[in-house]
């Protein structure tokens, strides 16, 4: 950390993470062709684009896994091509596949990140994160017996040790089903209200409706649209109304009938139609 007062306080209050005019090709494909993004400390941001937009691309140039052909980008005050050291320090990184280990149990996955960490209490720390992400009872249980959303959790919980402020995800719910995505979402929201800064990927609208505090568009290599839900609503024109018979969404259905034990069993129901209605047919 710097000792400097001025630079210190800067990097408190400024944006975490400051992206100018990111550039890069793979040979000739032009991935990203000026990307300029700015996040607030302790936010969610999403950053939104379809297959290939070249979100995991911005994730592993800010997470200093690559090199930008051309612009800036700083995590936490550090310039990530010139400070790299510091920007890993400042950040954990739950990529677009779970890294976690299928033969250890999900406590041994977590003593074992903890112990590289050279932490203190490794096993404190473990049973910390395994009540945190509701993982307790599964704890001593080999991952390879874990379903999609547990391994998520666990993964997401393993990037937590050490307390890094900022987080990325990269795709955090990619193949879980709609219950296993409630709770990810769950302890993504958990996360930013302890005051980590989270930046996640995702190629669902609703996942970046559901959570984030601001939204980009990542499209042909530039960010098209950046701002809050209510701003990137404003972006249309008015909505027209019209009286339709509202039906519940197949997610709505879904979890109707498999059950909601979710921790949070309203945030699946937020969406507007048919939630409302559900049973009047
Ligand atoms: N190492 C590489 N060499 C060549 N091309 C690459 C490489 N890595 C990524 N690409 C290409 O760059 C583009 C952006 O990839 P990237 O993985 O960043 O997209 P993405 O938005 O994360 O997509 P997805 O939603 O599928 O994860 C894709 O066309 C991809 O094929
Ligand atoms: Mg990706």
């Amino acid at each position: 950390m710097s000792t400097d007062p001025q630079m210190t306080a800067e990097r408190v209050r400024g944006p975490v993470i400051q992206v100018r005019g990111l550039a890069k090709a793979y040979k000739e494909l032009h991935v990203l062709r000026g990307v300029d993004v700015e996040v607030a400390r302790g936010s969610i941001f999403a950053l939104l684009g379809s297959n290939g937009a070249g979100k995991t691309t911005v994730v592993r140039i800010l997470s200093t896994l690559l090199k930008p052909d051309a612009g800036t980008a700083t995590v936490n005050g550090f310039d990530v091509a010139t400070q790299a050291a510091r920007v890993r320090e400042s950040i954990s990184l739950t990529g677009q596949f779970a890294a976690v280990d299928e033969i250890l149990s999900g406590r041994e996955n977590l003593v074992l990140v903890a112990r590289l960490r050279h932490l203190r209490d490794p096993g404190g720390i473990a049973d910390e994160l395994l009540a945190r992400f509701a993982l307790t009872d599964a704890g001593t249980r080999r991952v390879s017996t874990y379903s999609g959303g547990m391994r998520r959790r666990l993964d997401i919980a393993m990037s937590l040790i050490g307390d890094p402020p900022v987080i990325f995800l990269d795709e955090p719910t990619t193949g879980l089903d709609p219950q296993a995505r409630l709770e990810v979402w769950q302890a993504v929201r958990e996360l930013a209200r302890q005051g980590t800064t989270v930046l996640l990927t995702t190629q669902y609208l609703d996942e970046a409706e559901q959570l984030a505090d601001r939204i980009a568009i990542l499209h042909q290599g530039r960010i098209i649209a950046n701002g809050t839900l209510p701003e990137l609503k404003r972006l249309l024109p008015p909505a027209k109304v019209e009286y339709v018979e509202k039906q519940p969404t197949l997610e709505d259905v879904f979890l109707a009938i498999v059950g909601d034990d979710g921790t949070d069993s309203t945030a699946g129901a937020a969406s507007p139609a048919g939630t409302k209605n559900r049973g009047t047919r």
